[in-house]
Formats: C-alpha cells, sequence, structure tokens
C-alpha cells in the first residue's frame, strides 16, 4: 500500500523542478552533467557551486531525474517546499544573501555597470564577478565604495571620493572600457584609474555575476575578506541590459521594504534599523510605539543603541564652549556581539573638519577621546581596555590646547591639540550616547549608539544624570541597578 504511494511522492518531487526552476539552473546542470559523462575519467571544471552540489555524488550521475532530485537539493524521503518564484523590484540583501547569473559575453571586452543601492552596514560586498584572473568588483568599505579590477595581469583600487550614508539611497556608476576603469558615485567626481597590463589569451567562458555574497574560494587576494552585502538594490544595469532579481537565481533575499517606518505610525520620530522601524520616544514614553510610561525614578538612565540625550544647558555649553573643561562619564556598556564605535558624549561639526569633541568606546573597547579645536584633530586613546557589564569612570580634562584622558583613575594619557586654537567652537547642543545626525546627512558612520547604562555626565560642576535636565532624552529607560 505504502510503495504506489512513496513512488508518486517522488515522481512528484523530481518533475517539479522543471516546473519551478526555470531555464537558467536547468540549462547550467544539463551543461554539467554533459560534460561530466563525456568522459568519466578526466576531471572536469565545474562551476564552484555545481562541484559542492554534486561533491555527494561519488561516481558520475547518469542523465536523468534521481541525480537532479539529489542536485536540486531533495532529500531522499519528503520533499521541501519549493518557493514560489518571485522577482524583485527592490531586494533585500542580509549579508549573506546572493544573487547569481550567468555573466554576459560583453563582460570580456567591456563593463558599464550602474547599482541603485540603500545600505544598511558600512561595509560589504556588492557586485562580484571573476573568470580565470580577470575581476571586477564592487564593494563598500567603512562606507566607502571601492573597485577591484584586473585584466589578469596586475590589479587596481579605487575608491570614491566620499562615504555614503547609510539608509539613503545612492547610485553608483562603473565602466571599464581597455584598461581604463571608472567610479562614479551619485553626484561625486570622477575617479579614474588605469591598468597596466592585460591578459591577452581569450577566455572562452565568463563565469558568473554575483550580487551580495561572492564564492569565497574565488575572492581575489586584494580584496579584503568581508561580507555580502546588506541594504536594498534595485535597477542593476550591466552592458546595457538590466539584472533581473529573480528568486530561482537567489539565496536569501527578500522583498525590501522601502521605507519601514512609512506605514509604522511612530508618534514622533522613527529609523529604520535591518529593515525593521525603531520608535524614538521622548522619555518618559518607551515601547514599540511610544504607548507605556517608564517610571519616573532613574537608577542610571539605560541606552538601547537607538536612545540618545541633548543637552543644551547653558552652564554645560559655556563649560564646553570655554578654553577648559572637566568632563567625565560613568558609565557601563552592554556585553553584546556588536563591535562598533560607541559615542558616550560629542558634541559639533559630525564630519571632524570643523571643531568637535568626541569620547566614546572604540571597536575593541577602548576609550577614545578626539578633539579638534580648528585647527587639527588629536585623538586620545587610552591602553586600559574597559571590561563589559562592569562600571567605568572615565574622565577628560582639558586646559587649553593640553588634553587629558583617564578612565578609572588609571595612568592618565595626555596630549595637545595643535597650536593656533583654544577654544571649542562648538554651537549646536552636546549630545550624550550618539552623534548629532543631520537628516540626509552623506557621511558614513562606522559607529553605533551607545548601548549600556550611564549614571551621570559631569561637565565641571554640573550633573547629568536624569533625562528631565535634558532639551530631548530618546528611547532612555530606568536601567534598575
Ligand atoms: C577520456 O579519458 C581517457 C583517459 O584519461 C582519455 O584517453 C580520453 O581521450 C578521454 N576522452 C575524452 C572524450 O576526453
Ligand atoms: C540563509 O538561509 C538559510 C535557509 O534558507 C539559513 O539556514 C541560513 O542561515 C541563511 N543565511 C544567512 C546568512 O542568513
Ligand atoms: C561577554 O559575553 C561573552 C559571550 O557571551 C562571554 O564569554 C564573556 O565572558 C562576557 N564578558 C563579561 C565581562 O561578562
Amino acid at each position: 500500500m505504502l510503495l504506489p504511494f512513496l513512488l508518486l511522492l517522488f515522481y512528484g518531487a523530481w518533475a517539479m523542478p522543471f516546473d519551478y526552476y526555470g531555464g537558467f539552473i536547468e540549462q547550467m546542470i544539463a551543461d554539467q552533467l554533459t560534460e561530466l559523462v563525456k568522459n568519466d575519467t578526466t576531471p572536469v571544471t565545474v562551476h564552484p557551486s555545481i562541484a559542492k552540489m554534486l561533491e555527494s555524488t561519488a561516481t558520475p550521475p547518469p542523465l536523468g531525474h534521481p541525480v537532479l532530485k539529489e542536485i536540486l537539493g531533495y532529500g531522499d524521503v519528503a520533499p521541501t517546499p519549493v518557493p514560489v518564484q518571485t522577482t524583485w523590484k527592490v531586494a533585500h540583501f542580509n549579508g549573506g544573501s546572493k544573487i547569481v547569473v550567468p555573466a554576459p559575453d560583453s563582460i570580456l571586452s567591456y563593463v558599464e555597470l550602474s547599482i541603485q543601492f540603500k545600505t544598511e552596514k558600512s561595509s560589504g560586498v556588492l557586485f562580484f564577478w571573476k573568470e580565470d584572473a580577470k575581476f571586477l568588483t564592487v564593494t563598500l568599505e567603512n562606507s566607502f565604495i571601492k573597485v577591484y579590477a584586473s585584466l589578469g595581469v596586475d590589479a587596481t583600487i579605487l575608491r570614491s571620493e566620499n562615504a555614503v550614508s547609510l539608509y539613503h539611497w545612492h547610485k553608483l556608476e562603473v565602466w571599464r572600457s581597455g584598461k581604463g576603469v571608472l567610479l562614479k558615485v551619485n553626484k561625486q567626481g570622477w575617479v579614474e584609474s588605469e591598468l597596466h597590463a592585460s591578459k591577452s589569451e581569450i577566455l572562452e567562458r565568463t563565469g558568473h555575476i554575483f550580487l551580495g555574497s561572492p564564492d569565497i574560494q574565488d575572492v581575489p587576494t586584494v580584496m579584503k575578506d568581508i561580507d555580502g552585502f546588506s541594504g536594498c538594490v534595485k535597477r542593476v544595469r550591466l552592458n546595457g541590459k538590466s539584472i533581473v532579481m529573480q528568486s530561482v537565481y537567489a539565496t536569501n533575499v527578500s522583498e525590501c521594504f522601502q521605507d519601514p517606518c512609512a506605514s509604522f505610525g511612530c508618534p514622533k520620530g522613527c529609523i529604520s534599523h535591518n529593515s525593521a522601524p525603531v520608535c524614538q520616544c521622548d522619555w518618559p514614553k518607551t515601547g514599540r510605539k511610544c504607548t507605556d510610561l517608564s517610571d519616573t525614578t532613574i537608577s542610571a538612565m539605560k541606552f538601547l543603541g537607538f536612545s540618545y540625550l541633548e543637552v543644551d544647558n547653558e552652564d554645560v555649553m559655556s563649560h564646553i564652549t570655554g578654553d577648559s573643561l572637566d568632563m567625565a562619564v560613568n558609565f557601563k556598556i552592554r556585553n553584546t556581539t556588536q563591535h562598533l564605535r560607541q559615542i558616550l558624549v560629542s558634541g559639533g561639526d559630525v564630519t571632524h573638519e570643523d571643531d568637535f569633541f568626541e569620547l566614546s568606546v572604540d571597536n575593541n573597547k577602548f576609550v577614545r577621546f578626539a578633539l579638534n579645536l580648528g585647527s587639527g584633530t588629536v585623538v586620545l586613546t587610552h591602553p586600559k581596555r574597559i571590561v563589559e557589564d562592569t562600571w567605568n569612570t572615565v574622565e577628560v580634562i582639558r586646559k587649553k590646547n593640553s588634553v587629558k584622558l583617564s578612565v578609572n583613575g588609571e595612568d592618565p594619557i595626555s596630549t595637545f591639540a595643535p597650536d593656533g586654537a583654544e577654544q571649542l567652537n562648538v554651537y549646536r547642543n552636546v549630545f550624550i550616547g550618539n552623534n548629532h545626525l543631520p537628516e540626509g546627512s552623506t557621511d558614513g558612520h562606522d559607529f553605533a549608539g551607545f548601548d549600556g547604562c550611564i549614571i551621570s555626565v559631569k561637565f565641571d560642576q554640573t550633573i547629568i544624570n536624569h533625562p528631565i535636565q535634558t532639551k530631548a532624552a530618546i528611547n532612555i529607560q530606568d536601567c534598575a541597578i
């Protein structure tokens, strides 16, 4: 009784791929299998992804359904559900996602590429093509766009003039014609470079294009080892044609919801993080949509990474902008797997070209103080690593252009800001737990908001230890110590 049923099940599983996985995979597998059966002793070069799929097959497989069943990942017992085929206008990549399509023949003679993207992380591989020793890849590294290109001999690396912001749409264009390579990002100027030589040998194959995660084994050594892209991609054009982002070519790709904030209904501000909306709730409001009220007694202020305090008290500002300051922060940082620089206190120019100061904990948990009084930036990084989940006191003492940083009362380190200016001209307010981020700013950010608790921030005699003392207190909770 059971046998006919099982047979039916198997037949269904084998037949399905043809219905769902249209032309590409079918053709690719057919090609590879033809190559395999031509000669069962000589090794055949197959695309790594196919090789991987074939790994479990010890002997060369005969043509036919049973093999396809194996290759397409259908188990021996029950078929896994086949996803419905979709085409994304705007696709979301999560760092491990990729879309792999055959490269057009013309890629060997020229490249004319444009991609519109919105990134959620400051680094990731956007576009990857490599065949033999020739390659062209586009990555995002510390918020700058980089292009790596080679025609099989030397390699060149281009970097965009400026960084690109997170969570905003950008457009990049890359051209390669002859040995020349050009990069343009948004309205920034062209960046160009020239390769010295080209391998003249004609390649018979063009390989594949990867959007998102590249093939790890295939990554050229000049490239840093970085994850795939995180964010949204729309309209990818390569050599006059659009790359259609279809689910049959894709792994871990989903629909990009353009603005998760648009329909979420935050009463005030909203920011998008990993394509999820985060409401900016004015203390004491709290909760997903700021509908709850937090306790107004606060033992320490809890910052969630998306929190900040904006301070405009005149007595604080007069100390900040004067020619001396004694600032102390009593805090603990949460133990997370996130390793980004976290801002404790900041003020002034966020591009760091003009007067600013910024006290942060860097990605390796060292306390860092940066300052520009108008004649150049100095950075102090304290050599004593702070421990997560334990309380710390950091103190910064500035007298004119001399700066001293101490962590938990131990071995202060000091330096001098370049001569020429002695006052910190910070006109905007001071921010605790994050930086001021102007709307639509075009600079990239490799830091995150503070994730932990702050008992107090002292600016000379003024102590801030409660949201009520500030102009704005966003997403602050009680740390309950
Ligand atoms: C198959 O392999 C054998 C032994 O390696 C070789 O002599 C023969 O030329 C190969 N045939 C083809 C069609 O590649
Ligand atoms: C990709 O998706 C598979 C399941 O479809 C999952 O197991 C895997 O963890 C995902 N990888 C990433 C990087 O998200
Ligand atoms: C932080 O978390 C990691 C992993 O969960 C753990 O091994 C480590 O001991 C923690 N550090 C502290 C200071 O609690």
